[in-house]
């Protein structure tokens, strides 16, 4: 298949810019499949009530079908029309987060198909806050089915360079944004339990979900990973965003961290391996190795979920086969920092 690649501005939306989205509408109206920003990361679209759409995005992906996709929408009207009913705190959740990196998890009606959803009776939506997406999804019928668009397993797409990497030849058309501004993807809550709870953390803290709703649990799996529980979240349990090198995390004061890093660094080199060290804005002169990467500044954590995945990819693209990261707070954004990373290392964590 021949994949178009077109640039859009999200701040100029000019007349070519709507005639490309016109283009990429009609495109996920008729089956095929887009690759877009968001403000999270990159989404492979299509349409979310075709059955057939969602099979390609599985198919694109190599994902496995019984993780369900996330629906996209630009109005609230339309989340009421393809679930049984909105509860009370999707709405005010809705007022307070959307549009943004916030997807909520509510009971489907018949509208949507069960390939949308991996079999489930419950629907993922969310709103974008990026101007490019929401006039992509007004163009394509309203509904955009679209998970991360990545290989599945990969780091999710930062930059649409990454899209075109991962997905060339395989869907119709790529936008281009420009490197999306949150970098991970969207906090997710379940609204169909008792009490709201999150299934994987992201921009949107707990603590501000809290202030909104009172109480809001989190999925015991996303804090004990290990403990043999399955994640709610169908895609929770893959390993993900794994880097081709095998990524260890050290935790503890940052001199020891470093003594630690650089010498295993020089055993693995002496080995004959390329090694590569994400590090931080202030620490990034301690490290010896092949590659060493600063991934943000430890006093601004967005920074540091902006260039996480990218990152990540880096390494892949200098063919690094032994990394090791620092570790960062759990707090606020670093829960999700740290959820993505924990997986990339599949969960491989030395403690000083
Ligand atoms: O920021 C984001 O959410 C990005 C952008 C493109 O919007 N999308 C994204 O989609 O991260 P994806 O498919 O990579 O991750 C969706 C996650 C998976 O872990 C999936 O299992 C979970 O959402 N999910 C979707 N529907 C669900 C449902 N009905 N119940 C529980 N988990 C669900
Ligand atoms: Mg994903």
């Amino acid at each position: 298949m021949n994949t178009e690649i077109v640039t859009i501005e999200e701040k100029n939306i000019d007349d070519l810019a709507k005639e490309n989205l016109q283009r990429a509408g009609n495109i996920i109206r008729n089956g095929g499949l887009v690759a877009f920003p968001t403000e999270t990361v990159y989404g492979l679209g299509g349409d979310a009530l075709q059955p057939e759409s969602s099979r390609k995005i599985y198919a694109a992906k190599g994902r496995p079908s019984d993780n369900p996709l996330i629906v996209h929408v630009a109005d609230m009207e339309s989340v009421s029309e393809i679930v049984t009913a909105v509860p009370d705190e999707a709405q005010k959740l809705a007022d307070a987060f959307w549009p943004g990196p916030l997807t909520m998890i509510m009971n489907k009606n018949d509208r949507v198909p069960y390939e949308t959803t991996g079999g489930l009776d419950t629907v993922a939506i969310r709103m974008p806050n990026n101007r490019i997406a929401l006039e992509l999804i007004k163009r394509s019928g309203g509904f955009i089915a679209a998970p991360s668009a990545n290989t599945s397993g990969r780091p999710s797409p930062t930059l649409a360079r990454y899209c075109v990497e991962d997905l060339m030849g395989k869907i119709e058309m790529i936008i281009d944004g420009g490197q999306v501004g949150i970098g991970l993807e969207s906090t997710i809550v379940d609204l169909t339990g008792e009490r709201p709870m999150i299934l994987r953390p992201g921009y949107i803290t707990v603590e501000m979900l809290r202030d909104v709703l009172g109480a809001v649990d989190i999925d015991r799996t996303i804090i004990a990973p290990d403990s043999g529980v399955r994640p709610k979240a169908p895609g929770m349990k893959y390993r993900h965003y794994a880097p081709k090198g095998v990524l260890t995390i050290v935790e503890g004061p940052s001199d020891k961290v470093a003594e630690y890093i650089n010498t295993k660094a020089l055993e693995a080199a002496d080995q004959g391996k390329r090694v590569g060290v994400i590090g931080t804005e202030s620490t990034k002169e301690l490290y010896r190795a092949d590659v060493v990467k600063s991934v943000g500044d430890r006093n601004d954590e967005n920074t540091i979920a902006h260039e996480l995945f990218k990152v990540l990819r880096e390494f892949d693209d200098e063919n690094i086969e032994v990394m090791f990261s620092e570790s960062f707070d759990d707090s606020g954004i670093g829960q999700a920092i740290m959820n993505r990373l924990l997986k990339a290392a599949g969960h491989c964590v030395i403690r000083l």
